[in-house]
């Protein structure tokens, strides 16, 4: 039986007696019901119940629903650990991600070695070529008149767009990008296991590439062989530390620029807005990633604690949906419509505490871009009246499918 499925039939059929019978929720928070329709508006009606919850899944852990209480939690990394960040546990034979899944005050040090070169200031001349790329793969399907957006065009450009930030030759790129979509698409938990180890296989060649490199350059897996030489770190590391960065950026990605093209597909007024007032992106970015957060974060009890008066055990997990946070209207009035013009209250999309998403830099202005170049390019699209969009949940929220369609020229 594989992995999941083990962990899922591990479905707790006696809830635990510290657990007030009022906080368990019957929740697979892989398959919310609605999710295939919408995934964000299928978690909503959470916040219809109490703060924090219980559900029997996965062995059972608590699931907190409100911004502020994600946020606490993931500055206590005493009491909630990084060590375990999904639910399910991500098994034994999953390569180690850094720092993702290391504590303060092992996590620092290891976080530092790649700080400069995810710094905006190394990200920013990188952004020309973001540019071209997005216009040149838009260009392509321009004439086509429509398209799967997800398959043909957004699962794609993340892992591109990570080589040439890391200047890793591009003949290693369908490589990756096979096991990069297995990572993020496949539904069985023993295939997405050896695409992590494959992709730590071949990420462990590529570094082995760059140590044969006598002067280093300055880009992320460079700065990695570099902090290697002068014994900061050891070579397991290099390749934990290579393998975070990498798949840490592809499918997160990919899912907002699903979320926002298939918003704009149904908003033509925002279109409108965005063409009209090109200073608007940047904002425009900002209120998508409130709108349409990805992750469902975990994080594991070290010790007993009480929180907002329930008990959580140590051993147990706390799922963390990120997304939610942005939808809380304790925090965001309104908080289902997209507003440009939004007075900005500090979404954590990006997490936050020591973990605080090492890919911002990067994210931000390749979602901007695309942004732009979609819209310059094509204007005027829809929703394929014929097909319809295809939503899930799990680790990432994403769109597994968004059928486009625009005007042929
Ligand atoms: C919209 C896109 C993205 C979203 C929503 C996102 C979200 C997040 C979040 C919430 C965390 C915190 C994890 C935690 O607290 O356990 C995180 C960490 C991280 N992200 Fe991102 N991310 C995105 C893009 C990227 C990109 C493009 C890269 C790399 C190229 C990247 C690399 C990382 C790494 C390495 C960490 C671990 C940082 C640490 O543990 O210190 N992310 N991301």
């Amino acid at each position: 039986m594989a992995y999941q499925e083990q962990v899922t039939a591990q479905r707790r059929e006696t809830i635990p007696p510290h657990v007030p019978a009022d906080r368990v929720v019957e929740l697979d928070y892989f398959s919310p019901p609605g999710v295939t329709e919408d995934p964000h508006l299928a978690w909503k009606s959470l916040h219809d119940g109490p703060d924090i919850i219980y559900t029997p899944y996965y062995g059972g852990h608590w699931i907190m629903t409100r911004a502020d209480d994600m946020f606490a939690v993931m500055q206590d990394y005493e009491t909630f650990s990084n060590w375990e960040f999904t639910v399910p546990p991500r098994g034994p034979d999953s390569p180690v991600l850094m720092p993702n899944q290391l504590d303060p005050p092992r996590h620092g040090p290891i976080r530092s070695v790649v700080l400069r070169p995810m710094s905006p200031k190394a990200v920013a001349p990188i952004e020309p070529v973001i540019r071209k790329i997005m216009a040149d793969r838009i260009a392509s399907i321009v004439p086509k008149g429509g398209c799967e957006f997800v398959s043909e065009f957004g699962g794609n450009i993340p892992p591109e767009l990570f080589f040439e930030h890391a200047r890793i030759p591009k003949d290693k790129l369908p490589e990756m990008k096979r096991y990069a979509d297995t990572v993020a698409r496949s539904d069985s938990h023993e295939e997405r296991v050896a695409a992590r180890i494959g992709g730590a296989n071949y990420m462990m060649a590529i570094l082995e590439e760059r140590r044969q490199v006598e002067d280093l350059d300055d880009d992320v897996f460079s700065v990695i062989i570099q902090a290697e030489r002068e014994g900061r770190i050891t070579k397991e590391e290099s390749t934990s530390i290579a393998l975070n960065v990498f798949f840490g950026g592809l499918e997160t990605v990919s899912s907002a620029l699903a979320f926002i093209v298939l918003f704009l597909a149904r908003n033509p007024e925002h279109r409108r807005q965005l063409i009209e007032d090109g200073s608007l992106t940047q904002d425009a970015t900002e209120e998508f990633l409130r709108r349409f957060g990805i992750l469902n974060l975990a994080r594991i009890a070290t010790r007993p604690t009480t929180f907002k008066g329930v008990r959580i055990e140590q051993g147990e997990q706390v799922l963390l949906p990120l997304h939610l946070a942005g939808l809380d209207e304790r925090k965001f009035p309104n908080p289902l419509e997209v507003d440009f013009q939004r007075k900005r209250a500090g979404h954590f999309n990006f997490g936050t505490g020591p973990h605080r998403c090492l890919g911002s830099n990067l994210a931000r202005p390749e979602i901007r871009i695309f942004i732009e170049e979609w819209l310059r390019q094509i204007p005027d699209f829809s929703v394929d009246p014929d097909d319809k969009p295809v939503g899930a949940s799990g680790v990432a929220m994403t769109m597994t499918r968004v059928p486009l369609v625009w005007p042929s020229r």
